[in-house]
């Protein structure tokens, strides 16, 4: 016991600068597995800096589509499709410990991003996927909303039975999933928000009854799909699954020109986009919009970071450069929770540690 309290000191003291890293058993029982990733952000920062504000901001934004009956409804579907993954969530909802957090609720959660995309607009994130050599280079900034859920942020090191088989760092890990990952000699994994004008909150309902994924298990399956052993299986399994709500894949794997962006709709298919130097695509950016359509003038991040990468010196052709990219405004901004640079041809996962620039100043 002595031994956890000055573990929790001596993870508290390190931990204001640098990412809290874990490791996370995908072989535990369901409700023990996430259950001390959250007492450690609950010993980091307290609830009043962590999940309580993360859960009001999006009350308010994003859950605000829902009543009672639909949270109910899909508790209901997640039960009876997830039931693994409901048990995970009952372990976190134990060490919450709040009445208003019900498994109704939660089970909200689990499909947040299918809920958010009916109504929330506070969401922004860039991907680069640079080719250089035999290795392509995957730069990633994950920016939401509000600024406590940084906090949340966590470098996990993902096991099942046994073995180590990728990392993640996300904040939605307490829903169960995540949208980055690594997993080990295969893929580096981002997804980012999409637009999506054909969604209704009877679509999502409909996807959520017909027993079918919430997005951020979908990296999750491929962590620990054997079969899904390749980059071409990946993508190929990426840009099929069923979808619930619009998004966009980028994609990156351990060999020259390993790099796609898959772009998804709920009701809509897609081309995917190639990285392929022998017809001079180096690189690839994707932010929110889709590809073939410019930038919006009020947000150019995707312009921006295209105009860095064609400028940038041979000297900086490696992870250094990528991150220096990731870190300019407004390709890194107000909103941004992480910057992590991917390499899956070394298994590697770099992460700076908290974000420097602070959120909005009217916020
Ligand atoms: C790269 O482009 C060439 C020419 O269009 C094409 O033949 C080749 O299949 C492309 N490679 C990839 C990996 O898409």
């Amino acid at each position: 016991m002595h031994y956890k309290l000055l573990l929790v000191l001596f993870t508290t003291l390190y931990c204001y600068t640098y990412i809290p890293e874990l490791e996370i058993d995908l072989s535990a029982p369901p409700k023990q597995r996430w259950k001390e990733a959250v007492q450690l952000v609950l010993n980091l920062y307290g609830y009043e800096e962590t999940f309580g504000p993360v859960f009001a901001f999006h009350n308010e934004h994003s859950f605000d589509v829902l009543n009672q009956d639909d949270y109910t409804t899909i508790a209901q579907a997640l039960r009876k499709n997830f039931p693994e993954h409901a048990l995970e969530l009952e372990g976190i909802i134990e060490v919450l410990d709040r009445p208003e957090i019900t498994f109704e609720y939660m089970a909200g959660w689990a499909y947040f991003h299918e809920i958010a995309h009916i109504t929330n607009q506070f969401q922004e994130c860039t991907g680069v996927l640079l080719s250089l050599d035999d290795q392509v280079i995957h730069g990633r900034n994950m920016d939401q909303a509000p600024k406590q859920g940084r906090n949340l942020v966590l470098h996990l090191y993902i096991k099942k039975d046994g073995k180590n088989i990728g990392e993640v760092v996300d904040w939605y890990w307490f829903k169960g999933g995540f949208i980055t990952a690594l997993k080990y000699n295969v893929v580096a994994l981002e997804e980012n928000w999409r637009i999506d004008e054909y969604l209704t909150k009877e679509s999502v309902m409909t996807y959520i009854k017909k027993g079918l994924p919430s997005l951020t298990q979908v990296f999750r399956d491929i962590l620990i799909n054997e079969k899904l052993n390749t980059f071409e299986k990946v993508v190929q399994y990426l840009e099929n699954n069923e979808v619930g709500c619009g998004l966009y894949n980028i994609v990156s794997g351990m060999q020259k020109d390993q790099g796609v962006i898959i772009t998804r709709g709920s009701q809509e298919t897609f081309q995917t986009i190639r990285l392929n130097t022998s017809i001079g695509i180096k690189y690839l950016v994707q932010t929110n919009y889709d590809h073939w359509l410019p930038d919006p003038e009020y947000d150019p991040r995707r312009t921006e970071a295209e105009n860095l990468l064609q400028g940038m010196k041979n000297n900086l052709m490696n992870e250094f450069g990528v991150y220096a990219i990731m870190n300019t405004y407004p390709v890194h901004n107000e909103g941004t929770f992480l910057t992590v640079i991917m390499n899956a041809k070394y298994n590697r996962i770099i992460v700076l540690g908290q974000e420097a620039i602070t959120f909005f100043d009217d916020e």
